[in-house]
């Protein structure tokens, strides 16, 4: 059974206390804590939004974002009660100096709080609201800053918004959100990798065909038309989670889950990726765009179609990537990568494809020697499936077949999996940065972006057409066919 203990008395500061992030995600989450008994008594939540708003609006507000995103079992009357005598709301432009007293006076009648500012805001306000928090004399030592995605646009972007705020808080202050590092799944990664003896001799080029990461999704961009024009897959998906799911698997065993040992060993693997230029990048990266399909039986709009934009756009809403790390344990077992909007269903996974076996002692006729492979199933239906050969049983000739050896965490634990922001705040609340990247992360995971995108443009490499609800464009299929290898696609089950 689950512990709740509750965190120290605190005062958290959203900034875009109102906006998208903090109604679907922030405020459901912290209810959730708060009904789990995790909040001490006094703790306080302060929503900051630049358009002025009555605090009885604002609860209304809150409510409503309850009601859309909570079961109806999963809200209780006295648990509102006491959650929403925590709320605040405060006008206030963060990116200006003045008009800070109201919320600095309500800061100061608790030094005694732990103190937690939120930027749920454009990140290029991350540095002058860091700024202006100092120059409200609201920062202590014990004071935590948290920064959501994505920092920065490219290396330098990101490392002028690192700089900024790391000239008032220390690096141990800052909290920059990976969502996927708080999914249960993605901290799973470690108990199968670290807490079995049996993966860990196989868990390395001897043993390991190749690895393939696919993070897929059945939405289209949405109503984040415009965000997502200026941003496309690469920097959306690949510059953050998917290169910290390819650092848990590929990194070395740390001490510790220490912050500071877990962080050492994803950085190694970053520094080891093997940079992709305009030499390599037609033959190890893909780009593609959805046009109008069909997902879920559903007729689909493409993505221009969505965007609502005169003219062609190039922004990839699909990327796939041959990455290779230029180290003694993965050398010539390449990582494959692929996400993308459109595509036919919901669902990320990691797979190892084991190597043949050395030498086949089965008569030709005898069926299928599949290599092994371990499939590690992130969302949904989470959990764990290696596939075995077997010796189909009866008489006759010696028939072989590969089984899945099935592990479902939904089925051993029938349990509400919490959302990955629950689990984030607490840790924030509790000043446990393990869950967090350090700047270097982000920094190196630039420099490997950038390189490919820098290449792209140098190529003039577009993006092809995929019909929403497939697999991509045909050449992501190529990537792998290339290598005598095939994607394998999740299934419904
Ligand atoms: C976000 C991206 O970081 O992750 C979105 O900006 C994407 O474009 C989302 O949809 C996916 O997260 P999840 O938890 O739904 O897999």
């Amino acid at each position: 059974m689950a512990q709740f203990v509750p965190a120290d008395p605190f005062d958290l500061v959203i900034f875009g206390g109102t906006g998208d992030l903090s109604q679907r995600k922030l405020l459901p989450a912290l209810f959730h804590r708060d009904r789990d008994g995790q909040f001490s008594d006094g703790s306080r939540i302060f929503a900051v939004s630049r358009g002025g708003m009555a605090q009885e609006e604002f609860i209304g507000l809150v409510r409503q974002a309850l009601a859309r995103k909570l079961h109806a079992d999963e809200f209780d009357g006295a648990t509102w009660q006491r959650f929403s005598r925590r709320l605040f709301h405060y006008r206030l432009d963060v990116t200006t100096a003045d008009g800070w007293d109201g919320l600095g006076a309500a800061l100061k009648q608790e030094p005694d709080h732990i103190r937690v500012f939120y930027l749920a805001t454009l990140p290029s306000l991350y540095g002058a609201s860091a700024g202006n928090l100092a120059r409200a004399g609201l920062i202590d030592s014990r004071s935590r800053i948290v920064l959501e995605k994505p920092i920065g646009a490219d290396y330098a972007s990101a490392r002028a918004i690192n700089d900024d705020v790391c000239r008032v808080f220390h690096e141990s202050q800052v909290y920059r959100i990976d969502h996927y590092l708080g999914k249960e799944t993605v901290q799973n990664l470690a108990a199968l990798r670290f807490a079995n003896s049996l993966f860990e001799p196989l868990w390395r080029h001897a043993a390991v065909d190749h690895v393939q990461i696919t993070v897929a999704e059945d939405l289209g961009t949405g109503n984040r038309a415009g965000f997502y024009e200026r941003t496309g897959a690469l920097r959306d998906m690949v510059q953050n989670h998917m290169l910290q799911l390819l650092c848990l698997v590929a990194m070395e065993p740390p001490l510790s889950l220490d912050h500071e040992e877990l962080r050492n060993e994803k950085i190694k693997v970053l520094k080891a990726l093997r940079p992709i230029t305009p030499d390599t990048v037609k033959q190890v990266t893909v780009r593609g765009q959805y046009v109008a399909g069909a997902v879920g039986g559903e007729l689909v709009k493409g993505y221009r179609e969505e965007l609502e934009q005169d003219g062609p756009s190039d922004t990839e809403t699909f990327v796939a990537i041959k990455a290779e790390i230029d180290n003694w344990r993965w050398a010539d077992t390449p990582f494959y990568l692929r996400t993308g909007k459109r595509l036919p269903r919901k669902a990320s996974e990691i797979v190892l494809q084991f190597r043949p076996v050395a030498h086949s002692i089965f008569p030709e006729d005898s069926g299928d020697l599949v290599p092994n492979r371990l499939v590690i199933r992130l969302q949904p239906n989470e959990g764990v499936q290696l596939g075995i050969v077997t010796k189909e049983p009866g008489p006759g000739s010696f028939r072989l077949r590969s089984l899945p050896l099935n592990l479902s965490f939904t089925e051993t634990y029938p349990l509400r999996y919490p959302d990955a922001y629950e689990r984030l705040l607490m840790e924030v609340l509790r000043g446990n940065p393990a869950l967090f990247m350090h700047r270097e992360e982000v920094e190196r995971a630039w420099q490997w972006i950038d390189g490919i995108i820098e290449s792209w443009r140098d190529r003039r490499m577009k993006t092809q057409d995929y019909v929403a609800g497939t697999w991509g464009p045909t050449d992501s299929v190529r990537l792998l066919d290339r290598d005598g290898r095939e994607w394998r696609n999740p299934s419904e089950e």
